[in-house]
């Protein structure tokens, strides 16, 4: 099938165009993958230029300029229904979703932990300095809890001996790896 992709995102874009590079208009087996919709809720965001590099205008939804988060989510809902996207991805999308967005709308988070530990926006350096052994990321399916819905997919790795910016590059480094990997699996029949 055509799997149409709707991505989501605020700000640097490494994940916009990494998935850009390794999905847009490729085949796997028997599915061909399109983006059909960059929509970003901040006009500023670096990823804006990533997707230029491919052609594709980025839709820009300011949060700020809506009364209520449940009416910013109904504008990003009738875009992506609009533009027909089999699945939204949330690659950086700094916001909480209300179930207007939830109910309508079948979509995945990439998220710089281990989920359930250290949901929110500062993930990457509370794990890092956290206790725990291990550092990761994790893909999951979104409802309306921060961080809460169903994991799909998880990478973990050993923490010891890195410094704060090797644990960066690494935990990018996986989601690089882990989103585009985890939305063919989504659409695999095999
Ligand atoms: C990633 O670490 C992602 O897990 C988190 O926000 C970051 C986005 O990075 N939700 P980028 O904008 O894709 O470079």
């Amino acid at each position: 099938m055509l799997v149409k992709l709707a991505i989501l995102f605020s700000g640097n874009g490494s994940n916009l165009e990494n998935l850009l590079e390794k999905l847009h208009k490729k085949k796997f087996g028997e599915n061909e993958f399109e983006v059909v919709l960059c929509l970003c809720n901040k006009a500023d965001a670096f990823g804006i230029q990533r997707a230029k590099k491919y052609k594709l205008d980025t839709l820009i939804i300011e949060h700020s300029k809506f009364a209520s988060r449940e009416k910013f989510d109904q504008a990003l809902v009738n875009e992506i229904q609009k533009n027909e996207a089999d699945l939204a991805v949330l690659a950086g999308f700094m916001r909480i979703l209300s179930p207007v967005f939830t109910q309508n709308v079948k979509a995945i988070n990439l998220h710089p932990s281990i989920l359930p530990l250290f949901k929110g926006a500062n993930a990457i350096k509370e794990s890092f300095y956290s206790d725990m052994k291990l550092g990761g990321v994790s893909v999951h399916w979104v409802n309306e809890k921060l961080d809460g819905g169903k994991i799909i997919a998880q990478e973990a790795f050993q923490k010891e001996g890195l410094s704060f910016e090797e644990f960066e590059a690494k935990i990018h480094a996986l989601e690089h790896e882990i989103l585009p990997q985890t939305i063919m699996k989504i659409f695999s029949t095999n």
